[in-house]
């Protein structure tokens, strides 16, 4: 096994559950960042994400904690802790305990995800999690595409891999006819990393097909390490989403999403067929991962002179996100 020398605290957004997971009401537990954390929802709808357990002696209170109306109810002796981490009541007291509070995660919740901000120096978010929608700036909704989950998303848990590797997929021209057998080279069309939300967007062409022949390519929008957003056009019309979330020193959880476009007139097998057609999706995805989660990670690279921006131009940009970096961002041209 291969640990990655690269930290698994980097700053950004990072996916923890699909919306539908955690009902109205509802507690659920999990773990990332090395720390044991719930997410509840209350009955107004809104999600928090804190950590697992009680300030007043420790209960975990993803065993037994139950939601009532916006707080959260220790199993343990009562105490009431509001979105924040706050203390609303102690039961037995005429006042809450206004002093401790639950370290509560900043929480966006968009395209049926819940992403929490995750920085160990404790800054506020400073960028946004993509939306694999109204991102492209082409007028598309959820409306015009089939729902993902549950059945078109991909969860795999505790991989071996890292955040970092999947974002250099989408610079990596070559592999696709290797992994993903198809016989194409993407041509890169754009590759933006001047700020944390980085664009790639490449058009897709058979070997010997002319320039004004193209007729597909996709658009990467990536936030930080921990999302990445595509908009595929041409043969197939679909969004994506990967979420590579680390859990520990050693593992992430990777969550992948697709989207299906409607097209025009329902016909009883259109959502038959949107399912196969995400299917084929999420098959090349886990090629991808088959990869990843064995990969050992190469510093420096023997790249080819062709690879060479491209891989400089995101490992410069994925340097930013790491603990280590002491600015906000580093410079491209270093
Ligand atoms: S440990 Fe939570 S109320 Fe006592
Ligand atoms: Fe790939």
């Amino acid at each position: 096994m291969a640990r990655p020398p690269l930290s698994m605290q980097p700053t950004g957004w990072f996916q923890v559950a699909w919306s539908a997971e955690v009902d109205v009401g509802e507690v659920h537990r999990m773990k990332y960042f090395d720390t044991e954390m719930i997410a509840w929802r209350s009955a107004d709808g809104r999600v928090a994400v804190m950590d697992a357990y009680c300030e007043h002696l420790g209960a975990h209170l993803g065993f037994g904690g139950h939601v009532e109306g916006d707080r959260i109810v220790c199993p343990f002796h009562g105490w009431e802790w509001n979105h924040e981490g706050r203390n609303v009541c102690v039961p037995y007291e005429n006042h809450p305990n206004k002093g401790r509070r639950i370290r509560s995660h900043p929480v966006v919740e968009r395209n049926e995800s819940i992403w929490i901000w995750h920085d160990t120096h404790g800054r506020a978010p400073y960028f946004e999690v993509p939306d694999v929608f109204t991102g492209f700036d082409d007028g598309s909704t959820a409306a015009d595409y089939y729902p993902a989950y549950p059945q078109s998303t991909l969860f795999r848990q505790s991989l071996e891999l890292h955040p970092q590797y999947i974002m250099e997929n989408g610079v990596d021209f070559a592999h696709f006819k290797y992994v993903h057998k198809v016989p194409i080279t993407p041509t890169f069309t754009r590759q933006d990393f001047d700020l944390p939300v980085s664009y790639v967007d490449f058009t897709i062409a058979f070997d010997d097909t002319a320039a004004e022949d193209i007729r597909s390519g996709v658009q990467a929008i990536n936030a930080g390490l921990g999302a990445a957003v595509t908009k595929s056009w041409g043969m197939i019309d679909n969004r994506t989403l990967s979420a590579v979330t680390p859990v520990d020193e050693n593992t992430c959880d990777v969550r992948f999403s697709v989207w299906i476009g409607r097209q025009g007139q329902e016909h009883p097998k259109a959502a038959e067929r949107a399912q196969r057609l995400a299917q084929g999706v999420i098959d090349q995805f886990e090629a991808d991962i088959h990869i990843w989660s064995h990969q050992r990670y190469s510093d420096p690279p023997a790249l080819s002179q062709k690879e060479f921006d491209g891989f400089r131009a995101l490992r410069h940009w994925a340097e930013q996100f790491y603990p280590t970096s002491t600015e906000g961002r580093v410079p491209l041209e270093h």
